[in-house]
C-alpha cells in the first residue's frame, strides 16, 4: 500500500472509529452471536489476490462488529474497565505507524527514554518514592511472573546460573490469598514453584488477607525446613476490590527477607487520588508492584506498569547479551529487553504519554472520582432496597450485589442470580459479570468506562431490578 492510499483509507478508518465511539451507546452491549457464527461467515482459506478496502470495511461492518461485546460502551459494567481513551488511541496509532522496535536503546532511543519518562510520571502521580524504577510490560500476568522469577532468584542466590530449582535443598514457598487473581497462581506454577508450594492464606470479613494467618503459615514452613520466598498481596482484588494489608504483611515478612510483590492491577490507577493512597500503606516496603494503566486509567490496551526497587537485580535475572544486540553506549543507557521477558518492544509509551498530556492529571483524577461517587451512590440505593444486599465494602468502583428473595434454597439462589444477570446481558441494555464469592454466586457491577455517567448506572439499576423480578417470579 502506498502512503497516498494509506492517507485516504486511514482518514476513512478514523472517521469510522470516531462514529463508532460516538454511537456505541446505541448498540447492544453484549455480542449476540453464537459460538462459530463469526467463523462461519469468513472464508476458510486466505485470498489468492488482493481485495479492495471497500470489501474489507464492509466485512468489518457486517461480520466483525456484530460479533463484538462493546467494552467502550457506557453501560459496560463487566470485569474491570479497559478504557481506550481516544487520546491514547491516537498514541497507539502513531506507535504502530512508526513501526519502530526497542530491542536496545540504540534501536530506537526515543522509545526507551519516553518509556522511562512516562513510568516516572506515573510513579509521581501515584505518590511512590523515587526509589522505584518502572517499565511497561504487556499485562499484569507477565509482570507478576517476572516478579516471582525475581523472587525465586533472590531466594536461591541466582539458582538459574546453576542447577535451577532442581539444585535447591529446601522447597521455595509462595503465599497469596484465595482472592488473588488467577494470574498469581499461574505465575507461581510457571515459575516452577509447584502447586504444593503455593499457600492460600485466609482472609478477613472484608476479604483482605489476614496478616496473622500469614505469619503462622510462614512459621510452619520454617519449622518444616522449607524456604518462604514470596508474598503476593493484592490491592484491589478482582472479585470485590478487597485490600490486603500491605504494611502489616510487610512487617510479618521483613525479618525473613521474603519478596513482597503487590498486585495493584486495578486499584493502582486510584493511587493518583491522594485520598485513596491509604489502600497501599506500606508500599514502600514492597519489592515490586504492578499497575495496569490499561484498565481504569485509560491507556489503550496493553500497558502494564511494573515497578521495582532493585533494578540491578531485575536486570541480572532477565539479561541476555548477544553480540548482535550490543552497542557502544550500553553502559550509559537502559536496555529494556533486560527488564522483562520479550526482546521486541512496541512503542507503548506513546499511548500513555498522549493520554496524560491531553487529559492532565487533574482530568484523570476527576473521572476516577466521578466513578467512585457513582459506585457509592449505587451501593446506597441497593442497600436501601428490600431483598437486595451489597456484599463487600465498596472501596473503588465495583459494587458486589445479590438479590435474595426470601425462601430460596442456596442452589435456587445461585440459579436465580445467574439467571437475572444473564437476562440483563441478553437485553443488550447493559453488561455485567457474575462471580463466586466464597462459594456462592453474586454479580459484580464494575463502573468505570470513560463515558459512563450516573444516568447509565441508574439505567442499569432499573434493568437489574426488572430482570431480577422476572427471574424471581419464575423461581417461586
Ligand atoms: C487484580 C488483578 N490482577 C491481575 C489481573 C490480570 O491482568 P492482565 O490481563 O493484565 O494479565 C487482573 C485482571 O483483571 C486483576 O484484576
Amino acid at each position: 500500500m502506498s502512503p497516498e492510499e494509506f492517507r485516504r483509507l486511514a482518514h476513512q478508518l478514523v472517521d469510522w472509529v470516531a462514529d463508532y465511539r460516538a454511537h456505541v451507546a446505541n448498540r447492544p452491549v453484549m455480542a449476540r452471536t453464537k459460538p462459530g457464527d463469526v467463523r462461519a461467515q469468513l472464508p476458510a482459506s486466505p485470498p489468492q489476490h488482493g481485495q479492495s478496502f471497500t470489501d474489507i470495511f464492509r466485512d468489518v461492518d457486517e461480520i466483525i462488529v456484530p460479533g463484538l461485546t462493546h467494552w467502550q460502551h457506557p453501560r459496560f459494567f463487566g470485569y474491570f474497565p479497559s478504557n481506550g481513551e481516544l487520546s491514547s488511541v491516537l498514541g497507539d496509532m502513531l506507535g504502530t505507524g512508526l513501526g519502530v522496535l526497542g530491542l536496545s536503546w540504540q534501536s530506537s532511543p526515543a522509545l526507551t527514554e519516553l518509556e522511562e519518562v512516562v513510568c516516572d510520571w506515573f510513579r509521581q502521580m501515584a505518590g511512590l518514592s523515587d526509589a522505584w524504577s518502572g517499565v511497561i510490560q504487556d499485562t499484569a500476568s507477565t509482570s507478576t511472573l517476572v516478579a516471582l522469577l525475581c523472587a525465586r532468584e533472590r531466594a536461591s542466590n541466582y539458582s538459574l546460573a546453576r542447577a535451577g530449582l532442581h539444585g535447591e535443598q529446601a522447597a521455595l514457598i509462595v503465599y497469596t490469598s484465595a482472592h488473588a487473581h488467577s494470574s498469581v497462581e499461574k505465575a507461581a506454577l510457571l515459575a516452577g514453584f509447584g502447586r504444593e508450594n503455593l499457600r492460600l492464606i485466609p482472609h478477613d470479613a472484608d476479604f483482605g488477607m489476614q496478616a496473622d494467618a500469614l505469619a503462622q503459615a510462614i512459621a510452619e514452613d520454617l519449622a518444616a525446613g522449607r524456604h518462604p520466598c514470596a508474598v503476593v498481596a493484592s490491592v484491589g482484588t478482582t472479585t470485590t476490590t478487597a485490600i490486603d494489608p500491605v504494611a502489616a504483611i510487610a512487617s510479618v515478612i521483613a525479618p525473613h527477607g521474603i519478596w513482597l510483590h503487590v498486585d495493584a492491577a486495578m486499584a493502582g490507577s486510584a493511587m493518583i487520588l491522594p485520598e485513596c493512597r491509604w489502600m497501599w500503606n506500606g508500599i514502600e516496603q514492597a519489592d515490586s508492584v504492578v499497575v495496569n494503566a490499561h484498565k481504569w486509567l485509560g491507556v489503550a490496551f496493553d500497558c502494564s506498569l511494573y515497578y521495582v526497587r532493585d533494578a540491578d537485580h531485575l536486570v541480572r535475572v532477565m539479561s541476555t547479551n548477544p553480540s548482535y544486540l550490543r552497542s557502544t553506549v550500553d553502559d550509559q543507557v537502559k536496555n529494556l529487553r533486560d527488564w522483562g521477558l520479550p526482546l521486541g518492544r512496541r512503542f507503548r509509551a506513546l499511548k500513555m504519554w498522549f493520554l496524560i498530556r491531553e487529559q492532565g492529571v487533574a482530568g484523570l483524577q476527576q473521572r476516577l472520582r466521578r466513578d467512585m461517587e457513582n459506585a457509592q451512590a449505587l451501593a446506597k440505593l441497593i442497600d436501601a432496597t428490600d431483598g437486595w444486599c451489597v456484599l463487600a465494602p465498596v472501596r473503588l468502583q465495583t459494587v458486589c450485589i445479590r438479590h435474595d428473595p426470601s425462601g430460596l434454597s442456596a442452589e435456587d439462589l445461585d440459579r436465580h442470580t445467574l439467571r437475572w444477570a444473564e437476562r440483563v446481558n441478553a437485553s443488550g441494555e447493559a453488561y455485567l459479570t457474575p462471580a463466586m464469592l466464597d462459594g456462592r454466586w453474586m454479580v459484580r457491577v464494575s463502573i468505570g468506562s470513560v463515558t459512563t455517567e450516573w444516568k447509565d448506572v441508574a439505567a442499569l439499576w432499573d434493568a437489574v431490578k426488572r430482570e431480577a423480578d422476572v427471574s424471581a417470579s419464575e423461581t417461586t
